[in-house]
């Protein structure tokens, strides 16, 4: 069985439901209370044993590589200031052997084509993809949970949750054969993109899946769909024809921060145990 090593992070998307905000700043570097969003969702990963991360980013999201080389001045100026703590916080003893590797995606043809663009990086193995504005805060981490349930059916494994009937337009949304469902675990029959009607479930698609390669076979050649977007979810779709995709739905506070209401209640969620409130 192949371990799930490298993790792709496809970060190149406009953000736009966070401007003016995310004009000059990527959402991802938004700070949840002190830490940038990607910062939690880079822990999650190698805290899951991901050893290799992979952004796809775009001209304008040149801070989250800044945020994970080294910087030097600052370190030396902290140091000199008698403000040596800091320094383990910018640079953190978890990521020192962790290989960080950034492709650029020039268009943004969406979420599928931003997959596409780390094919080269991946080549045969099957790899995890984090989408870092849904942040998921679990012990055990939502993609250790998929990781595990991966190595348990051997094949790819898609992070779901249940979401009420007046947002799951908003998601991919699977359809299960509950017959043979297990440990919160369905095999999938069918998903769909973003669903205006008659959804097949209320189990949605939530930023978090382990996918086999054989993905890419799928994603090459992929016309646009939905928003005029080459969606990730058709290649699962045609995926579901060849082989076997399971849904598990994860244990966490879901939080999409991508939208302001998910990112104040994230900062909400997390201030209650840091200030004890
Ligand atoms: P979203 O649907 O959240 O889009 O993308 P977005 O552009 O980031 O945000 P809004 O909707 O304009 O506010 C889902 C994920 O896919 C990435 C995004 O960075 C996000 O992690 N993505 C999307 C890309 O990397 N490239 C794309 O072309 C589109």
């Amino acid at each position: 069985m192949k371990t799930i090593t490298k993790a792709v992070f496809p970060v190149a998307g406009l953000g736009t439901r966070f401007l003016p905000a995310t004009k000059a700043i990527p959402k991802e570097m938004l700070p949840i209370i002190d830490k940038p969003l990607i910062e939690y969702a880079v822990e999650e990963a190698v805290n899951a044993g991901i050893t290799e991360i992979i952004f796809i980013t775009s001209h304008t999201k040149r801070a989250i590589e800044d945020h994970f080389d080294q910087n030097f001045e600052l370190e030396e100026k902290l140091i000199h200031s008698g403000k040596k703590d800091f320094v383990k916080k910018i640079n953190r003893d978890i990521f020192k052997d962790i290989k960080f590797t950034y492709v650029r995606q020039k268009t943004q043809n969406g979420l599928g084509d931003a997959i596409l663009h780390a094919e080269h990086l991946i080549q045969e193995e099957p790899f995890a993809i984090i989408l870092a504005d849904d942040l998921i805060i679990n012990n055990p981490s939502c993609i250790s949970q998929l990781i595990e349930t991966y190595k348990e059916h051997q094949c790819s494994v898609i992070g779901v949750n249940e979401v009420p009937e007046n947002e799951i337009e908003k998601y991919g949304v699977i359809s299960i054969d509950k017959s043979i469902s297990i440990n919160n675990t369905f095999f999938l029959k069918d998903i769909v993109e973003k669903p205006k009607t008659n959804a097949p479930s209320n189990l949605a698609v939530v930023g978090r899946y382990v996918l086999s390669s054989k993905i890419f076979k799928y994603l090459n050649n992929l016309a646009p769909s939905v928003g005029g977007e080459v969606q990730l979810t058709d290649a699962i779709k045609l995926m579901l024809d060849d082989e076997k995709v399971v849904g598990h739905m994860y244990e966490g506070e879901h939080f999409d921060c991508g939208s302001r209401h998910g990112y104040v209640n994230a900062i909400k969620y997390l201030a209650k145990d840091m200030f004890n409130e």
